[in-house]
C-alpha cells in the first residue's frame, strides 16, 4: 500500500504530518454517535454489528457478533436470549466489552463496562418494533441448546405460527435486552505509517479522563 511521503526538509525529513483524527471532546457517547452515525451511511454492511466479548465464573472468555440497538449516555444496548450462553455468562460475570471496527472510516471503538438487564418495558418497545417473523422466531429458539435437527427449528417455528395465528406476539420472558454501561472507550483511528490515532475515555467521578495512548 503507498504512503503519503514524509514532510521533507533536513532533520525534520522524518516528522511527517499526521494530526491526530480525534480532538480531546467532553463527551465519548457524543463522538460514538457521530461516528455510528456516518458508519451508517458510508458502511456497506451493517455498521450495527458488533463483537460481544464475555466470560464465564471461571474467566473462561467467548466472543461473538450481536447487533446494537440503542446507544444513550448509561448504556449500548443489545438484545439476545436470556438461556443464551452469552447471557449465562453475563448473570455469572457481568462484565463485557464490545469492539466495533468500521472499515470504511478506517476506525475501531472499544467499549467495556458492567452490563445489566435492560428493563421489561424497554425490551417490550423494541421486541414490538421487529418484524413478525422475528418476533415469532424468538419464541421457537432455545438458543445456544442442542437441537435434534434443523426440522425441530422449523416444527417449533410452525408450532408458534399456530399459537398466535394473526393475533399480536408478547415477548417472552426468556428474550430482551442487555444494557453496557460503560467504563472505558477508546477510539482507534487509521493513519499513515501505522502511526494510529488513539484515544482512551476513563469515567471518572466527574465525568471522563482522556488519556492519548501509543498505537
Ligand atoms: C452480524 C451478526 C449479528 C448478530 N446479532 C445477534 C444479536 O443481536 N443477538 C443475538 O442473540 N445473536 C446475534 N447473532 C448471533 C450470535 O453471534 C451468536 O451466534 C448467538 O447469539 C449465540 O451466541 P452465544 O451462544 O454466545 O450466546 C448475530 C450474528 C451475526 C453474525
Amino acid at each position: 500500500m503507498s504512503q503519503p511521503s514524509p514532510a521533507s526538509g533536513g532533520s525534520a525529513a522524518r516528522l511527517v504530518d499526521s494530526p491526530a483524527r480525534f480532538a480531546v471532546e467532553k463527551d465519548p457517547i457524543a463522538l460514538f454517535a457521530r461516528l455510528f452515525a456516518e458508519a451508517q451511511r458510508v458502511e456497506p454492511h451493517d455498521a450495527t454489528a458488533v463483537a460481544l466479548a464475555t466470560a464465564d465464573a471461571s474467566a473462561r472468555p467467548a466472543v461473538r457478533m450481536v447487533l446494537l440497538k440503542g446507544v444513550e449516555a448509561d448504556g449500548f444496548v443489545f438484545f439476545t436470549n436470556y438461556g443464551s450462553r452469552k447471557a449465562q455468562d453475563l448473570e455469572q460475570n457481568p462484565q463485557a466489552a464490545l469492539c466495533f471496527h468500521w472499515p470504511s472510516l478506517g476506525v475501531q471503538v472499544r467499549v467495556e463496562g458492567a452490563v445489566r438487564r435492560e428493563s421489561a418495558s424497554g425490551s417490550d418497545v423494541y421486541f414490538q418494533s421487529r418484524p413478525r417473523g422475528s418476533q415469532l422466531s424468538a419464541w421457537a429458539s432455545q438458543q445456544s441448546t442442542a437441537m435434534a435437527g434443523r426440522e425441530t427449528l422449523l416444527q417449533s417455528y410452525a408450532a408458534v405460527c399456530e399459537r398466535f395465528g394473526e393475533g399480536p406476539v408478547p415477548r417472552p420472558d426468556f428474550w430482551g435486552g442487555y444494557r453496557l454501561s460503560p467504563k472505558r472507550i477508546e477510539f482507534w483511528a487509521s493513519q499513515p505509517y501505522r502511526l494510529h490515532d488513539r484515544l482512551l475515555y476513563l469515567r471518572s467521578d466527574g465525568g471522563w479522563e482522556t488519556t492519548r495512548l501509543f498505537p
